[in-house]
């Protein structure tokens, strides 16, 4: 066999495959409330909707938003009212829609709101059906003080099978909401820390 063609090939192949890994094998997972919001008023597009699809564009990964079947109210107080019931009850609210199929994907950036120091209920709904044993579950969160709370290790607990990474990414909702360059380097630095860049 030709020694150059040969290993001329075997590069080739190694770089395709390392490419093709970053883009095809991950999905960024999230659930986003709009409505009235704590710090940013009326939103139209919720702060970790906007986070979700930064890492999206920066990782080349797929995306798909978690919708509960039973909408969460669009006035704050309302909301945190319903919130922290389900919270309390470890309720598995409804999910809008069929559960996609993840069997493509090795890796899940999983953002959700931190509401009451966790995720949202409707998040665990969703990772109860979903079929994430295995795969690596890479948190991030917005806030308004709280940071990732015990977002991360309560998710290790409940998904032992799933590969929680613990060094989320957590950041202001305001921040989120209004301004993407800050968005962009926390993203970068986040994913650079994690060895996730392209
Ligand atoms: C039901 C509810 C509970 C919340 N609980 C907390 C909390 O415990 N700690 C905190 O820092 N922020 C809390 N917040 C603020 C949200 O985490 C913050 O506004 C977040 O950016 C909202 O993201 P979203 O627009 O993607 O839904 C809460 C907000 C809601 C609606």
């Amino acid at each position: 066999m030709n020694i150059k063609k040969g290993v001329f090939a075997m590069i080739a192949s190694t770089i395709l495959a390392g490419s093709a890994a970053a883009a095809e094998k991950s999905i960024v997972i999230y659930f986003s409330h709009t409505g009235e919001n704590y710090s940013v008023g009326v939103i139209t597009e919720g702060n970790t909707a906007k986070v979700a699809k930064e890492i999206a564009r920066q990782t080349g990964a797929a995306i798909h938003e978690i919708k509960e079947a039973e909408p969460y109210p669009v006035k704050y107080n309302a909301c945190i009212d319903r919130a922290k019931k389900e919270l309390q009850a470890k309720a598995r609210p409804a999910i809008q829609g069929e559960i996609p199929d993840l069997s493509a994907y090795d890796t899940i950036y999983l953002g959700y709101p931190n509401w009451w120091g966790d995720a949202p209920m409707v998040v665990y709904s969703f990772l109860d059906k979903a079929k994430i044993d295995g795969k690596a579950i890479l948190p991030f969160c917005t806030h308004e003080g709280s940071g990732l709370g015990t977002t991360a290790r309560n998710l290790a607990k409940a998904f032992p099978k799933a590969k929680v990474e613990q060094k989320g990414l957590a950041l202001r909702g305001a921040t989120a909401q209004k301004d993407p360059t800050a968005v962009k380097k926390a993203v970068a630095e986040w994913l650079k820390s994690i060895g996730r860049t392209k």
